[in-house]
C-alpha cells in the first residue's frame, strides 16, 4: 500500500537540523505549557524598536474573541525585511527573478531591494497614502509586487494583494469592502505566453460608480501595451520612483497594527477579508520559515506561490526576507515553454528549497519523464507542498523524480486565517508518511471533534479544531468583528474551527482529509460554492443554481454546476458557453464551472431546501449510494438528474 510507507530522518539531518527530533519534543512540551516563555524567546529572532513586556494576551471565549501578541512592542516589518541586513548581506541577492520567458531574469541585491522599497514608499507618501490606509496591489509576479508590499509595510499604509486572475467585478467588490485609496498594477502581465489585462481590468472596476475612495492608479510597465491612460489619475511606475528621494525612514509601528487584508472563500457567498497584524505575524512567518525548510544561509529557496495568496505573502516575501533569505520568483507556469521548465529552473539558479502545490506536481506527473528531460536537479536539498492534501502517488512521485529520492518533504498544512505552518513535519525531526502533515509546530495545539463537539481522543477522524491563540492567527475580518467569531469560533466552542477534516493515526501523526465546509479547492486555490452560485443566478437566464466540487485528477476539485432556467429559456451549446464566460467575468478564470447541468428542477425538501448531499452524489457518480430521498419534496426529480447526468458525460 502506498501510505503504508516510512521515510526515516535523513543521518545528516538528525544531527545537523535546526530542530531535532529530541528538541522537538523538549521544545514542543515548553511551548503547550509555557507559551509566555517560549514566545518571548523566539520573539528575539526579530528586531524591535520598543521592546514588548506583555507576550501573550488572547481569548477564544464565545463573544469575547480577542487575540494579542506581544501588543505592547513596537517595530517595523520592512526594516526587519531590508534594513537589518544590509550591514551584514546588503550585497547577497535577496531576489532572483525569472521571467515567462526564459530569455529574461533579473537579479536584485539586499540594497537595491532597499533602495526600491524606500523609493517606491517615498511615492506612496507623495500620493497621500498615511499609516494605516488601505493600498490595493494587482499585479503580475514581477519584484516590483514586494517592492510594492514592503513599501506599504514600510509607511504602515495595509496592503490588500488581489491575484492578477481575479476579474473586475471581483476586483471592485474588494476595494469597496476595504476603502483602498490607491490602487498599483501593471500594464499586462504574462503567464505561458498569454497576456492579462491587468491594467484593463482595473479601469474596468474603477470605472463603477460605486467606487468612491480610490484616488490614484501607479502602474508599473511590463509589456509596454494599455489602452486607456486616465493622466489626472495614472501615474507610471518608473518615472515616480525615479523622481522619488532614495531613502525613506521606516514608521514605528504597534505590535497589534494591521499588516495586511487578504480576501478568501468562506462558505457563505461574500470573500472574506482576513485582517493580519504585525509584530506576531513576522515572529511566526520568520521562525517556520527557518525551522521547517531547514533554511540554511545562502540556500536559494523557491516558492512557486504568486503573491496573491497567503503562501506568497508569508514563505515568497515575509518569512524569507526576515531571515535574509535568497528567493527566486517565477512570472509563468511549470511547464512553458517545454515541459522541463521548472526543472531547469531548479538547474539554472541551483535552487536547494522548492515548494509548490500538489495540483502541480500531478499535472507535471501526468506528462511522464519529459518533465525532468536534460536536468539533475543535484542541488534540491528539500521539498515542501501546500494548499490541499497531496495523494499519496504523486508525493513519492515528487520525492523520486523530482527530488531524486534524497529529499524530505514537508508537507505544510495551513490557512491564510493562520498566517503561517500549524501542523506540517520537520525535517530533521519527524519520519514522514507520504499524504501525512504529521505533527503539530511549536506552539499549536490541534485537536478533532466529532459534529457535536465532543473530542475524539486517539486514532480517529473528526473536525480540525485548534485549541487555543498562536502568533499569526488573523485578528479579525476587516470590518466585520462578528462575522469573524461566526466563522471561526461559532461552531465549536472556544476553539478555532478551521473548515477541514482530519485523522490521527495509531502513531499520533495528523493526516489533512479535507474541507468539510462548502468551500471548494481548485488547484489549491479557496472558492465557496455560495461565491459561484451567486455568480450563477447574477445571470439573467439563470433562476437557480447549487454548486458541487467533483474529484478531479490535476486540479483536485472541478466544479458541477446545477442550474435551471427561466421560464421560455432553453439550454444548448451557446447557453453553456456563454454561462462559463459570464462565471469568468465575475470572478475569474478558476471559478469557470467545468460542468454545467441545466436541469428543470433542483431535489428540494418540503421546506425548500436543496438537498446538497444528493447532487452531490449523483455528480461524483455514486447516485447508487443516495441514501434516503423520502423527505424530498418530488423524489422523482432524481432519477430525472440521473438520467441527464449519464448523457452529459
Ligand atoms: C487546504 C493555503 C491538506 C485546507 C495555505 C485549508 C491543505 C485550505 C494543506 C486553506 C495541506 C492547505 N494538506 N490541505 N498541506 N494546505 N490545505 O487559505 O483545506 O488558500 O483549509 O491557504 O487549503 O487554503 P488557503
Amino acid at each position: 500500500m502506498l501510505d503504508g510507507r516510512r521515510y526515516e530522518v535523513p543521518s545528516d539531518l538528525k544531527t545537523s537540523a535546526y530542530i531535532t527530533s529530541s528538541e522537538y519534543e523538549k521544545k514542543y512540551k515548553e511551548s503547550i505549557e509555557n507559551p509566555d516563555k517560549f514566545w518571548n524567546e523566539q520573539a528575539r529572532n526579530i528586531e524591535w524598536i520598543k521592546p514588548f513586556t506583555k507576550v501573550k494576551n488572547t481569548s477564544f471565549e464565545q463573544g469575547k474573541i480577542d487575540i494579542k501578541w506581544f501588543e505592547d512592542g513596537q517595530l517595523n516589518i520592512s526594516q526587519n525585511c531590508l534594513d537589518r541586513h544590509l550591514a551584514t548581506k546588503g550585497d547577497d541577492i535577496a531576489i532572483i527573478w525569472e521571467g515567462d520567458s526564459p530569455s529574461l531574469s533579473r537579479q536584485m541585491t539586499y540594497k537595491e531591494l532597499h533602495e526600491q522599497v524606500c523609493r517606491f514608499a517615498n511615492v506612496l507618501k507623495s500620493q497621500g497614502i498615511k499609516k494605516g490606509d488601505v493600498v490595493v496591489i494587482y499585479m503580475p509576479m514581477v519584484p516590483e509586487a514586494a517592492v510594492a508590499m514592503l513599501a506599504c509595510t514600510r509607511i504602515g499604509a495595509i496592503h490588500s494583494v488581489i491575484f492578477g486572475g481575479f476579474s473586475p467585478e471581483a476586483i471592485a467588490g474588494r476595494i469597496i469592502d476595504s476603502n483602498a485609496k490607491l490602487v498599483i498594477t501593471s500594464d499586462e502581465g504574462i503567464r505561458g505566453g498569454k497576456i492579462i489585462p491587468l491594467k484593463k481590468n482595473v479601469d474596468a472596476a474603477l470605472a463603477k460608480p460605486e467606487i468612491t475612495t480610490v484616488e490614484k492608479v501607479i502602474v508599473f510597465e511590463r509589456t509596454g501595451h494599455h489602452d486607456a491612460w486616465h493622466s489626472e489619475r495614472d501615474i507610471w511606475w518608473h518615472e515616480a520612483v525615479n523622481a522619488a528621494d532614495p531613502y525613506c525612514d521606516y514608521e514605528v509601528m504597534d505590535a497589534e497594527s494591521p499588516l495586511f487584508i487578504l480576501y478568501t472563500s468562506g462558505s457563505t457567498g461574500k470573500p472574506k477579508g482576513v485582517l493580519h497584524s504585525t509584530a506576531g505575524y513576522l515572529v511566526y512567518t520568520t521562525l517556520t520559515f527557518k525551522t521547517v525548510f531547514n533554511y540554511q544561509p545562502k540556500d536559494i529557496f523557491w516558492c512557486t506561490a504568486d503573491v496573491g495568496w497567503i503562501t506568497g505573502h508569508s514563505y515568497l516575501v515575509y518569512g524569507p526576507l526576515s531571515n535574509g533569505a535568497t528567493i527566486v520568483m517565477y512570472e509563468g507556469i511549470p511547464s512553458y515553454p517545454t515541459p522541463n521548465r521548472l526543472s531547469q529552473i531548479v538547474d539554472k539558479y541551483q535552487v536547494n528549497i522548492l515548494y509548490t502545490a500538489p495540483t502541480a506536481i500531478r499535472a507535471l506527473m501526468a506528462q511522464g519523464d519529459v518533465v525532468v528531460e536534460n536536468t539533475h536537479r543535484n542541488s534540491l536539498k528539500l521539498l515542501g507542498t501546500v494548499g490541499e492534501p497531496i495523494n499519496p502517488q504523486a508525493w513519492i512521485w515528487y520525492h523520486e523524480t523530482i527530488g531524486n529520492s534524497r529529499c524530505p518533504i514537508v508537507d505544510t498544512w495551513w490557512q491564510t486565517e493562520t498566517g503561517g505552518f500549524l501542523i506540517t513535519p520537520l525535517p530533521g525531526a519527524h519520519a514522514l508518511k507520504p499524504g501525512a502533515a504529521m505533527k503539530p509546530f511549536f506552539g499549536v495545539q490541534p485537536a478533532l471533534v466529532d459534529n457535536e463537539g465532543n473530542f475524539i481522543e486517539g486514532e480517529g477522524e473528526g473536525n480540525l479544531v485548534i485549541m487555543d491563540s498562536w502568533p499569526s492567527q488573523a485578528r479579525t475580518l476587516y470590518g466585520d468583528h462578528a462575522r469573524f467569531e461566526e466563522a471561526y469560533f461559532a461552531t465549536f466552542k472556544n476553539t478555532y474551527f478551521s473548515g477541514d477534516a482530519a485523522k490521527r493515526d495509531a502513531d499520533g501523526d495528523i493526516w489533512i482529509t479535507g474541507r468539510v465546509d462548502d468551500v471548494l479547492n481548485i488547484s489549491g486555490h479557496r472558492l465557496g460554492t455560495a461565491e459561484v452560485e451567486s455568480a450563477l443566478v447574477a445571470h439573467p437566464k439563470i433562476a437557480e443554481a447549487a454548486v458541487i466540487g467533483v474529484p478531479h485528477d490535476i486540479k483536485g476539485q472541478a466544479i458541477y454546476a446545477y442550474i435551471t432556467l427561466n421560464a421560455g429559456e432553453e439550454a444548448d451549446d451557446a447557453l453553456y458557453l456563454e454561462v462559463k464566460n459570464w462565471v469568468r467575468n465575475e470572478i475569474g478564470a478558476i471559478a469557470t464551472p467545468d460542468y454545467i447541468h441545466a436541469t428543470k428542477g433542483l431535489p428540494k425538501t418540503r421546506s425548500g431546501k436543496i438537498m446538497r448531499r444528493i447532487l452531490r452524489k449523483i455528480a461524483c457518480d455514486e447516485a447508487d449510494q443516495l441514501g434516503d430521498i423520502s423527505t424530498l419534496a418530488d423524489p422523482s426529480v432524481v432519477e430525472k438528474l440521473i438520467s441527464e447526468y449519464k448523457c452529459l458525460l
